[in-house]
């Protein structure tokens, strides 16, 4: 078991460059599977989740080769519709596997993803979404079975009732190769469905208001190869800021998209921050105090991410002042709150509301990543915190960030990964 130990009070100052977004590098690796023929996508992170994705691949009949941060996929080898329970659970999100191999062989055979640490995750818009396309489905032992091999998949008018980030793209990928138009009403808006649309169209599909509420999808008759360099990463982009903010730092991001980041912005301005932004770079400057932020509502995007509430929280912990959350996504992603206490941060939480009151100094303390998002805001509390931080389960961080302890290392930061064996021999 590997652990991340960090010894806080370092400010954190220098220029980074961003790693490319998981979310968008996971549903565009699916997304290959349409094409019949060579994808070559760059800018991949090197993130178990995306482990999890080529396994799931290659299980396909896919060949996959991955030279540093690009990933060529051969799918014209494809030659299965299941994907077993095993490699289903690796990963949370592979449930986007049901509209790319949908999409490809008109039907899948997947098992029920299960519940996960940030909620339960229903898939009820992604299975009724495939009923609209015709195809049908049955549910046995713990098994998806969704087919439309007899009508084929029609494309249709698809109204979400919660703009879903994965149903959308299921939808997406499903009706690229569908016959007819397909229109998503209050479809996803994040900038991964962008990516996503950018990559398909590349290779010939015909996909229109990505990005917007009202999607348009022309189905086509084939996909042909084409290259795809995947978008940085906002959240990990949002979490650096925040690091360089609580600990009296200054960062410049290399390689960002601003306007993705506009909802990050706003509350880090609102703390006292100054940022400044120059085409693709950000610069942050953070204050001697930070100040309370009034109140974060997690919402879909253009909202406040929800994938960045656990580290904004972290923030605030030590603001001036009190500071109130409120999470609209998942119903249960305070878990990192018990672990913030240990620092000595002072956090009550009901139901979907969370209030901090902020106070001047944390100590290290023993933790553990009870979540991905969560983890991240370990390291940053330890990072400003007195004394010694120990992270533990931090295979949660891996699903989501690249070497994390490596670019902190280089803003500055005391921090490194261990090994717990290597540990107790050396001590
Ligand atoms: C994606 C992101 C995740 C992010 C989330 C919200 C990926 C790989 N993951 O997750 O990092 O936190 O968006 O921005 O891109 N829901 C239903 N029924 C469904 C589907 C979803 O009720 O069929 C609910 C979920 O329980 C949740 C909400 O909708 O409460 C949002 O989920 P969704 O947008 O689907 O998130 P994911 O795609 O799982």
């Amino acid at each position: 078991m590997n652990k991340i130990i960090v010894k806080g009070g370092k400010s954190l100052n220098g220029e980074i460059s961003v790693q490319g977004a998981k979310n968008s590098v996971l549903p565009i690796l699916v997304a290959t599977l349409l094409v019949n023929g060579i994808s070559v996508i760059h800018n991949c992170p090197c993130l178990s989740d995306v482990d999890a994705t080529i396994k799931i691949l290659r299980y396909l009949g896919c060949s996959v080769l991955r030279e540093g941060h690009t990933v060529t996929v051969d799918s014209s080898t494809m030659n299965r519709n299941d994907v077993p329970d095993e490699l289903m659970r690796e990963m949370r999100s592979s449930i986007v596997f049901l509209g790319g191999i949908m999409g490809r062989m008109g039907k899948a055979i997947l098992s029920t993803p299960g519940g996960c640490e940030i909620g339960l995750r229903p898939i009820d818009l992604h299975l009724s979404a495939m009923e609209q396309f015709g195809a049908r489905i049955i549910n046995e032992n713990g098994l998806i079975i969704c087919s439309a091999e007899e009508k084929g998949l029609c494309g249709t008018r698809i109204t979400l009732s919660f703009p879903s980030v994965g149903a959308t793209e299921n939808i997406i990928l499903t009706a690229a190769l569908s016959k007819g138009t397909t229109v998503i009403i209050n479809a996803a808006r994040e900038p991964e469905i962008i990516d996503l649309a950018d990559f398909l169209n590349k290779c010939g599909a015909k996909i229109h208001g990505a990005g917007e509420s009202t999607i348009t999808v022309e189905g086509v008759l084939s996909l042909h190869s084409a290259e795809h360099t995947i978008i940085p990463d906002r959240i990990v982009a949002s979490t650096y800021m925040i690091a360089a903010a609580m600990t009296g730092g200054s960062l410049t991001l290399k390689n960002v998209i601003p306007s993705h980041l506009g909802p990050i912005i706003q509350p880090l301005r609102e703390s006292g921050c100054q940022v400044n932004i120059k085409g693709r770079k950000i610069s942050l400057s953070s204050p001697k105090q930070l100040k309370r932020i009034k109140i974060i509502r997690t919402m879909p995007h253009p909202g406040f991410p929800t994938d960045a509430q656990a580290q904004m929280m972290a923030l605030t912990t030590i603001a001036d002042g009190t500071s109130v959350f409120i999470e609209n996504i998942f119903e249960s992603r305070y878990k990192h709150i018990g672990e913030l206490l240990r620092f000595g941060a002072k956090i009550h939480a009901e139901g979907r509301m969370a209030v901090v009151e902020g106070v001047r100094n944390l100590n290290g303390a023993n933790v553990k990543a009870t979540d991905l998002r969560g983890g991240s805001a370990m390291i940053l509390a330890g990072l400003r915190a007195a004394g010694i931080t120990e992270i533990s389960e931090i295979h949660h961080i891996d699903r989501g960030y690249e070497e994390p302890e490596k670019v902190l290392e280089s803003l500055g930061a005391d921090i490194k990964r261990v090994n717990e064996n290597e540990k107790s021999t050396t001590e």
